[in-house]
């Protein structure tokens, strides 16, 4: 039963045609032996006993030969067949397994892409994979050459090798020639039979001395990033399913590589956060220190001086308590502006023209400064993650001009100029050299002007600062309307 079970559909088919051919063998056969009696009793005729055993003989004998000779012709035919399907099948079955091979290499660089995030250790698997295919194509191990350049700049460096000269290690290419050009400018994989007459690579030691060498362009879309070199001591011959498996490698590494970029991009992005987190702090803990802590101690004191004179003076104690609640209330003004700045709700809940609106009129009663917005309903161009970034962008310039400028009028003003939202911020203060500033910001402990930079940026857009000392200051913020979605 368990056998029955095992047999094949194959195998049931040979045996469906084994007796087919059994049956044929048997009527061809017969209707020999017949022809052949028949042709005898033609020739011969039976009119007596020993003519008719003659004839028998006659017809046995030749059927028997007939059989001997079909016998010899089939046999030979047989053997004949049977090589050639062993031969057919030996060759299929070697293509089988090297395809079950290709597969499972490329399974295994699948299962190391998924493993790591470093873009070394599949470049390695890259190379090693490279060197067994041309092994199998007949190329010895000893001579194989593997080289994964990467562009930087103009110039195609080494990255990971197998088998390189130190002084091959230190080479720079540019690909603008031979083989590497070739490849480049076709976008698929190149192969030369004549290495030491290629400009660029004939330069390295290792592919030199080699006898094919094979460039397979690492890209994707229309993006190239360097290329895989490998070059091997025999002219071997490589089929079209070693080329693609080749192409199919290099896809792999391409995969890892963009992982690799995104990986360091991502990593560079949480240090800036981490940055901002920290500059945000030490912003927040810089404005407690110079404002509101001062305050409360100068507080502290004037009351305990108050305490002093209630039983000597006590019209100059009502005096001083009345000054100490001044300072108290401009202290809770302070601190309610620091909040704001933290977590400007108006702007979570009415838009960026209201916060703005809001913070001016906090810079109007603690300074007494002219300001003004003008166009503010051009904010709701932006989405609202973009309204976060302008608003922090107006209150350090509104801050830098409150602070520095003396200015008699502070003016914001939102255009539309075709797609761009631009926010001009202008004073008419003492401005300041620019450059100057610039210059020295890093022995300079303020980080403003950095940020507004770092801030644009964020949303795609730039600034711009003008100003002349005596002249006052502009600060120009310009915002892609198309990374707004509009
Ligand atoms: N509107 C302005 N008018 C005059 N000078 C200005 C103006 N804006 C900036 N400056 C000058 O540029 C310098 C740098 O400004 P920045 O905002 O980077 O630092 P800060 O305001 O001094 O400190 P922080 O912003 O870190 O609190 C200021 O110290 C000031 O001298
Ligand atoms: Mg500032």
């Amino acid at each position: 039963m368990a056998k029955e079970q095992k047999i094949s559909p194959i195998s049931t088919t040979i045996q469906t045609t084994n007796a087919k051919v059994r049956l044929w063998i048997v009527i061809i056969a017969v209707v020999v032996f017949i022809l052949l009696a028949v042709i005898f009793f033609l020739l011969l005729g039976v009119e007596s006993i020993g003519q008719l055993l003659l004839l028998i003989s006659a017809t046995a004998i030749a059927f028997m030969s007939i059989t001997a000779v079909a016998v010899t012709l089939i046999s030979n035919a047989g053997a004949q067949v049977e090589e050639q399907t062993l031969a057919f099948f030996d060759e299929e079955l070697s293509v089988l397994r090297a395809s079950e091979k290709q597969g499972k290499a490329l399974q295994e660089m699948a299962s190391v892409l998924r493993g790591t995030l470093s873009f070394e250790r599949v470049v390695n698997e890259a190379l090693t994979i490279y060197r067994q295919v041309m092994t199998e194509a007949g190329a010895p191990s000893r001579g194989f050459h593997g080289v994964v350049f990467l562009f930087r700049g103009k110039n195609l460096y080494p990255i990971a090798s197998r088998q390189l000269l130190d002084v091959d290690k230190q080479r720079r290419t540019p690909g603008k020639a031979g083989l590497l050009a070739d490849a480049f400018s076709r976008a698929e994989t190149a192969v030369s039979y004549a290495p030491k007459k290629d400009p660029e690579l004939s330069q390295y030691v290792a592919f030199k001395h080699s006898k094919l060498i094979v460039v397979i362009p690492l890209r994707a879309g229309f993006q190239i990033f360097g290329a895989m070199v490998l070059g091997v001591g025999k002219e071997v011959k490589l089929t079209d399913k070693q080329m693609s498996f080749f192409d199919a490698i290099a896809d792999q590494t391409v995969i890892a590589l963009q992982n690799a970029q995104l990986f360091e991009r991502l990593e560079a992005e949480k240090q800036r956060l981490i940055d901002a987190d920290a500059d945000a702090r030490k912003e927040l803990a810089r404005d407690l220190h110079d404002g509101p802590t001062q305050t409360i101690a100068a507080i502290a004191m004037r009351i305990n001086f108050i305490s002093s004179l209630i039983t000597r003076d006590l019209d100059m104690a009502k005096i001083e308590l009345k000054k100490v609640e001044e300072l108290a209330k401009g202290t809770a003004k302070e601190i309610r502006g620091m909040l704001f700045s933290l977590r400007p709700l108006v702007l979570e809940t009415q838009g960026l023209a209201a916060a703005i609106e809001t913070v001016m009129k906090r810079i109007k009663e603690t300074d007494g400064l002219n300001m003004r917005l003008v166009g503010g309903k051009y904010g709701e161009l932006l989405q609202d993650s973009a309204q976060t970034v302008v608003f922090a962008i107006v209150e350090e310039a509104l801050g830098n001009a409150r602070k520095h400028s003396k200015a008699k009028l502070i003016e914001v003003r939102f255009t539309r100029e075709e797609n761009l939202f631009v926010t001009r911020i202008q004073d008419n203060g003492v401005g300041f050299d620019v450059q100057e500033v610039n210059r020295d910001y890093s022995s300079r402990g303020s980080l403003g002007m950095i940020n507004l930079r770092e801030r644009a940026e964020r949303i795609d857009g730039s600034i711009k600062i003008d100003s002349k000392i005596g002249k006052g200051t502009i600060v120009t913020l310009v915002v892609p309307l198309s990374s707004q979605g509009r």
